[in-house]
């Protein structure tokens, strides 16, 4: 049996922070070629380099039936249209899925399947569960005006495919209009429709 410092860890939903976790934190200038209006990137980055997420992660073991758990906490506010958002990944060993469960503020995920480039939004809210099944890129944002903090839960093997995000990124954009979150396809914003 696991001695009971792996056992046990506590989280802090409102700061996403687990005392004794290592915590990954990524700056505006980590999300390079994620964001749509790249006009809007390169603005907002040569005046500053804010803070847009971090992850706390607990990986108890590595075994084949394992599981690991990160806590994330993503800022509030906007690129352009654009909000503040995770970089996304695909999982290394594909048939990996996971579980989001938020915990505070107001979310949404990007769901898309790796094959058909079928895409969907999901809301990521408090009290609310959201599978990501395997084959399936996801990223995380912040909709709403408070820290968004959220737990995910995902096999030991998992792995993080970031270079297949990096590569095409993913097909749909998630943008405010008229106060609210939409999902559009990427190929549609052109620089008129980037900004109504
Ligand atoms: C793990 C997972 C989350 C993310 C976290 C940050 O599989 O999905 O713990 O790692 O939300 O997002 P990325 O890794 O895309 O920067
Ligand atoms: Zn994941």
């Amino acid at each position: 049996m696991m001695n009971i410092e792996k056992l046990l860890s506590c989280y802090n939903p409102a700061t996403g922070e687990i005392p004794g976790a290592p915590v990954l934190k990524r700056h505006l200038s980590d999300l390079k070629g994620c964001f749509a209006v790249v006009e809007a990137y390169d603005q907002v980055l040569t005046q500053s380099n804010p803070l847009l997420y971090s992850v706390s992660a607990v990986e108890p073991a590595g075994g084949e039936g394992d599981l690991h758990y990160g806590v994330g906490m993503i800022m509030p506010g906007k690129i352009g249209d654009e909000y503040f958002m995770t970089k996304g990944h695909l999982h290394s060993w594909r048939p990996a899925a996971e579980f989001y469960f938020g915990l505070t503020g107001d979310g949404v995920m990007l769901l898309e399947d790796e094959a058909t480039g079928e895409s969907r939004m999901v809301e990521l809210r408090p009290n609310g569960a959201v599978y990501v099944p395997g084959r399936t890129a996801h990223r995380t944002m912040n909709v709403g005006r408070t820290p968004l903090t959220y737990f995910g839960v995902y096999p030991a093997k998992a792995g993080h495919d970031y270079a297949a995000i990096a590569k095409n990124n993913f097909r749909c954009v998630i943008i405010e209009r008229h106060g609210k979150p939409e999902l559009v396809e990427r190929k549609t914003l052109t620089p008129a429709a980037r900004h109504p």
